[in-house]
């Protein structure tokens, strides 16, 4: 591209979107919110952690999931929220967000 790099660097590193770091094949977004806080964002956070094994901004070791904590969604209504890539699930629950995992993790590679 006759770009050198050390300015595509300048970009990688100035904009979030970007990253030095591989991610997974479907991004976690957990709300924490004050809305979802106080409905139990702490629940879902803990179970994710669970689920998957990693910390919030650790990728798993299969390249699968990314979680992420992010402040509001805009679906307060919902709360506690968490979006998987472009969905967003509401109103969950411990048991819920094992459930969802669960249903990503079986469609190996987001097939559907
Ligand atoms: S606080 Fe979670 S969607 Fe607004």
């Amino acid at each position: 591209m006759d770009i050198p790099l050390t300015r595509i660097f300048g970009v990688v590193t100035f904009y979030s979107q970007f990253t030095l770091i591989p991610r997974g094949k479907h991004a976690i977004k957990v709300c924490s919110g004050t809305a979802c806080h106080v409905k139990g964002a702490d629940d879902v956070k803990r179970k994710l952690r669970d689920e998957l094994e990693i910390k919030e901004g650790e990728t798993t070791p299969d390249y699968q999931f990314t979680l992420e904590t992010v402040a509001c969604i805009g679906t307060c209504f919902l709360a506690p929220v968490m979006m998987v890539d472009e969905r967003y699930f509401g109103k969950l629950t411990a048991d819920k967000t094992s459930d969802i995992v669960r249903e990503y993790s079986n469609k190996k590679l987001g097939s559907g």
